[in-house]
């Protein structure tokens, strides 16, 4: 049975519409005699859905007006020459926004790479800077999911304040940041964290007014899991093979999405959810770094 549209939290749509106050944003910074803000791409090695995420973001800058560039390194790369090229891009005044692409190969220390980003420059503020500022409710650049989903939120006229929001998942990139977004002034969330150890998971999922599924594994959220009336945000995008595809796969999210839309309220859909809104977010933060 198709899923009633009412239901769907058209990430696609509301992420063109922030595209849109960007891009209107950046003309007027271009105007006033600037240049265009400029945003630096750092992809290690040939992993597929990497390159796909990449392609989108240069095409959703080159949409708003951001000029980008991609820097792609092959796997072999040591993390003495990644170093040296976000050294590089640190010193460049002409780069507003740098983003390395994770993962990076296994021989290579994510989090070192992050810590030698600018704070400036670091549009998906994953440096420690930048969360520490974002814990204190500092002002400074957002993490990019954790705040597209927020906007999502705000944008569809879902109520945060007081709701209980479970995040599944406790990533450095959603679960962490996004709990502490949602505990903020003017959001209001009172949420709950679960991750792999958690004890009676259904049982905590079920009383959630906002369920935010951010594990990375395929349709884990099942119907069973979700209160009656919940919203519910799927942060996943995993590839599941899929021999009716011409590509051989097609993508789902961390929750079973058909069941679940009969129980919900409201449920982001995958892909056309919260990607789309990760990349604006990212894009804001770009023309924020660069004024
Ligand atoms: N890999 C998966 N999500 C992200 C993201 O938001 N930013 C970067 N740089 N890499 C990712």
């Amino acid at each position: 049975m198709p899923v009633d549209a009412n239901k769907l939290i058209d990430g696609k749509q509301i992420a063109a519409d922030v595209r849109r106050e960007i891009k209107s944003d950046v003309d007027a910074h271009v105007a006033a005699g600037n240049r265009a803000p400029f945003l630096a791409v750092v992809l290690v090695g040939d992993n597929p859905a990497s390159a796909s995420y990449v392609r989108g973001k240069h095409r959703a800058a080159a949409e708003v007006g951001i000029d980008s560039e991609n820097l792609t390194l092959p796997d072999s790369t040591s993390e003495a020459e990644i170093l040296d090229v976000i050294k590089r891009l640190n010193r460049d005044e002409n780069v507003d926004g740098i983003l390395v692409q994770l993962p990076l190969p296994p021989h290579v220390d994510d989090q070192k790479v992050i810590n030698a980003i600018a704070p400036s420059k670091d549009v998906d503020c994953f440096h420690p800077e930048n969360v520490g500022k974002l814990m204190l409710g500092l002002p400074g650049l957002k993490p990019a999911t954790p705040a597209g989903i927020v906007e999502l939120l705000r944008r569809s006229g879902v109520e945060t304040s007081g709701k209980h929001a479970v995040i599944v998942g406790r990533s450095n990139i959603v679960g962490k940041p996004l709990a502490n977004l949602l505990i903020q002034k003017g959001v209001d969330c009172t949420v709950t964290v679960c991750h792999s150890r958690t004890r009676n998971l259904s049982e905590i999922t079920r009383q959630a007014d906002i369920l935010i599924a951010a594990i990375g594994r395929p349709e884990f959220i099942t119907a069973d899991m979700v209160k009656e009336g919940a919203v519910v945000i799927d942060v996943g995008i995993n590839r599941v093979e899929d021999d009716t595809r011409d590509r051989g796969y097609r993508l789902v999210g961390d929750v079973a999405f058909e069941a679940v839309a009969e129980i919900a309220s409201a449920i982001t859909p995958v892909p056309g959810g919260v990607g789309p809104m990760t990349i604006a977010l990212m894009l804001k933060n770009t023309l924020s770094a660069s004024i």
